[in-house]
């Protein structure tokens, strides 16, 4: 009789230090994903392959692509970065220097390829085309300076350009 009690205690004992052992093994693994969450992003931009980051974008001169990357940005980009880019809860600015100093190649390369394990999806399900009117509507965001149009003076830098001109040229 007394031998099976002890064998009781033991097997109760076991339990307890098993339970003890994966409770503390949880704890571990959700310190480790709280370390996950202080990540940086735009990390992702450095590692771009050279040849993707060094595509051109042909839509980059196109007079209707900014607005058009606009309305795509606001239906598919703007939950999360919010509506003018500016960045939300779910993610960051792409009004940043990190983005906007990317190659045009490098953002289409995110668009297309995600960053799906930090919760940036994938749209490779959009036509390439659209992917390269939202990188020109992005780019355009680096362009606007905080005055108003109408104080701009004659000092432009050389290379700005308006649409009507970029029109002529095709012509
Ligand atoms: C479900 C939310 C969500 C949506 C929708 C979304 N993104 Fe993101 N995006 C993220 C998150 C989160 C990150 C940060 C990823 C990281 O930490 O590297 C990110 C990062 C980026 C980056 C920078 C890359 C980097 O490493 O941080 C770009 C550029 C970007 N998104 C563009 C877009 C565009 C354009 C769209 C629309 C076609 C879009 N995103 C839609 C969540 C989203």
């Amino acid at each position: 009789m007394r031998n099976r009690s002890s064998l009781l205690m033991m097997a109760a004992l076991a339990v307890l230090l098993t339970g003890g052992i994966l409770l503390f093994a949880q704890s571990a693994d959700s310190a480790s994903s709280e370390k996950d969450r202080g990540h940086k992003p735009y990390t992702e931009l450095a590692k771009v392959p050279e040849k993707a980051r060094a595509k051109n974008n042909p839509l980059a001169e196109d007079p209707d692509a900014p607005l058009a990357g606009r309305k795509l940005f606001e239906q598919h980009c703007a939950e999360c970065h919010g509506n003018a880019a500016e960045g939300g809860k779910k993610a960051p600015s792409l009004r940043a220097q990190e983005v906007q100093q990317a190659t045009p190649g490098t953002l289409f390369w995110i668009l297309t390829n995600g960053v799906v394990r930090r919760g940036m999806p994938v749209w490779s399900k959009l036509p390439e085309a659209q992917r390269w009117q939202i990188v020109t509507y992005i780019k355009s965001l680096g362009l606007q300076k905080e005055t108003p149009d109408e104080q701009k003076g004659p000092h432009e830098p050389a290379n700005s350009r308006s649409p009507t001109e970029a029109d002529d040229r095709s012509r």
